[in-house]
């Protein structure tokens, strides 16, 4: 299931898929099961905030205070909730305390994919990650143009902003599609999918809700195949959870993918009791 050309969205201007500078880029991803070895430095590294985009927010000067051009928009920044000069902070809590069942993704790009869910789904709350500022600046302008105020962006890294700010078994369901697969050695510290990121998935996600990830590389959803499947919390990727978000749009990439005729690996995995 894709676009729904009957959907307001996605006929409106907002929803462009404008021709960006995508290339097919590299499909040659090579992994391995990990050793016991590889296991403890990846936790270790996720420990010291190694591979952080940007570096720890903490560290960033002046964080805990908002960028002015975020001040009383649906925008948050994970140490900035208290900045005296909005109320953006207090709104967001208020968010976040309520009842309405929550979704989130991790990377929107231009936000394609959460903007036309946002729409679809008044009842719903979404937060969207983006660690790269001028995209959220422009993904907050278009939340503002179509009216909505069921959704909250952020350019934290999501793997400093999630544990410290969503309550555990607070999320329906964690999107996050096409992340970079960072081939090269040195980049593999930055890889959003290694042990210590699925647990905290699956502390964050309530048992019934999903993980909802894709990517146009091959080799890089069957890591994330293993990684996520070999986790207690989480069940077999079940292609039947696609309903749950039937229909949608695609994101930018995926949009590329398709006028490009360029294969897409899906996967669907169920977040489970445990007893
Ligand atoms: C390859 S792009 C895909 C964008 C979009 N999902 C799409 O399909 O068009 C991956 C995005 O994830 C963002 N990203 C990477 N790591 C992130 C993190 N730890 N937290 C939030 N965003 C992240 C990047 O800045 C980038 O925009």
């Amino acid at each position: 299931m894709t676009q729904s050309p009957n959907h307001p969205i996605s006929q409106s201007p907002i929803l462009t898929y404008a021709p960006t500078t995508f290339s097919q880029g590299r499909m040659d991803f090579a992994w391995e099961e990990l050793s016991e070895a590889e296991r403890a430095q990846l936790y270790a590294d996720w420990e010291a905030g190694r591979g952080l985009i940007g570096g720890h927010p903490r560290h960033r000067p002046g964080a805990d205070r908002l960028s002015v051009w975020g001040l009383n928009r649906p925008f948050f920044r994970v140490y900035a909730l208290d900045d005296p000069r909005c109320d953006n902070g207090p709104r967001f809590r208020a968010a976040l305390a309520s009842d309405l069942p929550l979704e989130i993704e991790v990377g929107y790009g231009r936000g394609d994919f959460l903007l036309d869910r946002a729409v679809r789904h008044p009842q719903r709350l979404f937060i969207g990650y983006e660690v790269k500022t001028k995209a959220t600046r422009l993904a907050l302008t278009r939340v503002e143009k179509l009216g909505l105020e069921n959704l909250w962006l952020s350019d934290d890294d999501a793997r400093v902003s999630l544990p410290e700010l969503i309550p555990d078994g607070r999320l329906d369901a964690v999107h996050v599609l096409f992340p970079d697969p960072w081939w090269k050695e040195q980049h593999k510290i930055k890889r959003l999918f290694a042990p210590p990121f699925v647990d905290l998935l699956a502390a964050k996600i309530r048992p019934g809700g999903f993980l909802h990830f894709k990517s146009d590389v091959e080799g890089y959803g069957e890591l994330v195949r293993y990684l996520v499947e070999q986790h207690p919390a989480f069940g077999a990727h079940d292609p039947a959870l696609e309903e749950r978000i039937a229909p949608h749009v695609p994101t930018h990439r995926e949009h590329w993918c398709q006028v490009n005729g360029k294969p897409v690996w899906a996967f669907f995995f169920p977040r489970r009791e445990l007893r």
